[in-house]
């Protein structure tokens, strides 16, 4: 029998189990407060996501997907196209988390000292902030008193579509509201406007391709409610 094939399958293993550091940055100084701030509230026991990162133990074996998630922009979802509607809660990483992300994976993903540890936040279960719509777009809606919107939730509309909501002014100025790329069901959400958007009466809003959505609304107060 030819034993070498697998021992050097097995020093294989092993160099891939003790990646060469070559990071200054660490778990406990850089990187948990990231996914504190824009992971946990899914990736933590009991939350939406299948597994936890809270802990390094928990995150160290993701390490490569979660450079992969964040820099494809998968994670955290969101699911509306950037620039498209201004919104107060884009959990979307900055290009500067992005890049620690991704050096300290290069890097070997080091863990650091413990005692730099920041508190761990206490995420709420109570839904928080519901969702009052008041007014629903089933054709195109027109405005017959002028408005301000706060927030807008899009349901029902089929896996992996797109859609793009506007607002046509009376005098023709378009006002972008809403682009959803690539809908999943899962990721439902409530997307909440920094500044209401304000709308003269006679505006008409727009919804393209029509019909695709079983319900998109627009509350008047700026609800986060998930
Ligand atoms: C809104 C909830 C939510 C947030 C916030 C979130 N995730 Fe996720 N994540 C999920 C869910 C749900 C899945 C399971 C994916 C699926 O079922 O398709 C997942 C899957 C993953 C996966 C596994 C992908 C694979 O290879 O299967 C990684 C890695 C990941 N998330 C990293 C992150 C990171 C890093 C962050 C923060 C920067 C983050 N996620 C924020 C909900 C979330």
């Amino acid at each position: 029998m030819n034993r070498v094939p697998l021992l050097a399958l097995a020093f294989a293993l092993l160099a891939s189990a003790h990646d060469p550091i070559t990071t200054k940055l660490t778990w406990t100084t850089d990187i948990v407060r990231i996914v504190y701030a824009k992971c946990g509230s899914c990736h933590r026991p009991g939350g939406s996501a299948p597994m936890s990162l809270l802990d390094y133990a928990d995150a160290r074996p993701w390490a490569k997907a979660i450079k992969e998630e964040v820099l494809e922009r998968r994670m955290p979802p969101w699911g509306a196209v950037k620039g498209f509607g201004d919104f107060a809660n884009d959990p979307s990483l900055t290009q500067e988390e992005l890049h620690l992300i991704a050096d300290w994976v290069e890097g070997g993903a080091p863990e650091g000292d413990p005692k730099y540890l920041p508190d761990r936040p206490a995420w709420s279960t109570a839904a928080a902030d519901p969702f009052q719509p008041k007014w629903l777009v089933s054709a195109p809606l027109r405005l017959s008193a002028p408005a301000a919107l706060g927030a807008v939730r899009v349901e029902g509309v089929p896996e992996h579509r797109s859609l793009k909501v506007v607002a046509v002014e009376p005098g023709g100025r378009i006002q972008p509201l809403l682009w959803l790329y690539g809908y999943r069901h899962k990721y439902t959400r409530t997307y909440a406007y920094r500044e209401p958007v304000r709308l003269p009466a006679g505006t008409t809003i727009v919804v393209a391709p029509a019909g695709i959505a079983r319900q998109i609304a627009f509350s008047e107060a700026p609800s986060r409610g998930r």
